[in-house]
Parts: structure tokens; sequence; C-alpha cells
């Protein structure tokens, strides 16, 4: 079920992804300036890395072993960039109400849990 949710979600959004992806970068930006800094000013490489994680984590939720050794990589890539525990959950609760709009139409309570759920990296 879980991954089926997140599966179905990613999947309505083929696409759609790096749209969604400009459009996570700009809420987030909106809403928390200072992170702009952190980033490079050209932005499509790191979307890319973006969508392609994305992919992952709805592809393999139930087998999250299967790409945790990326997910580690990941996580040391953000090392040096002196963010903490409120910095991610900012990060994913701009990235869930970003998600949840464009799958409004069957978008619930289930669907947000299971992206939370997911992203508990
Ligand atoms: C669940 C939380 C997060 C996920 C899933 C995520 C995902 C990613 C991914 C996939 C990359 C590319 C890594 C690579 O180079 O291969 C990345 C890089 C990066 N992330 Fe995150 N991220 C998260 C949280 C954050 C937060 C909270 C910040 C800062 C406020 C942040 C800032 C950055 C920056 C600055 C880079 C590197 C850009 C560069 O110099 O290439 N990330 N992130």
């Amino acid at each position: 079920m879980h991954m089926k949710t997140l599966n179905a979600d990613w999947e309505a959004l083929a696409g759609q992804r790096m749209e969604f992806t400009r459009k996570f970068y700009q809420r987030l930006f909106e809403r928390y300036p200072r992170y702009q800094e952190l980033f490079p000013q050209e932005l499509d490489t790191q979307m890319e890395k973006m969508v392609e994680m994305f992919s992952g984590i709805a592809r393999f939720a139930d087998h999250i072993d299967i790409i945790r050794p990326y997910l580690v990589e990941v996580g040391f890539a953000h090392r040096r960039l002196g963010i903490d525990a409120q910095d991610v959950e900012n990060f994913k609760d701009v990235f869930i109400e970003t998600l949840g709009e464009l799958c409004a139409g069957w978008w619930n309570e289930e669907h947000e849990q299971a992206w939370h759920q997911a992203l508990r990296i």
C-alpha cells in the first residue's frame, strides 16, 4: 500500500517532474531565502539529481536497502552545508506541500503520511 501510494503519486507526475522540482525550489527559496546561497546558481543539474532521487525513493520505498548506499552518499553531500534537523523538516514540508498540490485530485492524509514516512531518512 505504502509503495503503491508513493508510486502512484510519482507516476502521475510523469512529464511534469522538472516542473514540480522547479516549483518546489521556488517555494523553498521564497519561504527560506537564506537557503538560496547554499545552492549553485544554475539549478538544472541539482533538479535532475532530486528527480532521480525521488524516483528511486518512490520505486523502492518498501525495499529501502536497495537505495540505502545512495541515500548515505547524499547524506554525506549535505554535511558541509551546516544544516540541522529543522532545515530538513522545512525542506520536507515544502516538498510534500508542492507534491500535494500537483496531485490534488486524489491527495489525502494517507498520501501525506506515506511521503512523510518515506522521507524519514
Ligand atoms: C529530506 C531532505 C533532503 C533530500 C531528500 C535532499 C536531496 C538532495 C539530493 C539528491 C542532492 C544531490 C546530491 C548529489 O550531489 O548527488 C542534494 C544536494 C544538495 N542539497 Fe539536499 N536534500 C535534502 C535536504 C536539504 C536541505 C534541508 C538543504 C538546505 C537547506 C539542502 C541543500 C542541498 C545542497 C546545497 C545540495 C548540493 C548542491 C551542490 O552544491 O551540488 N538539502 N540534496
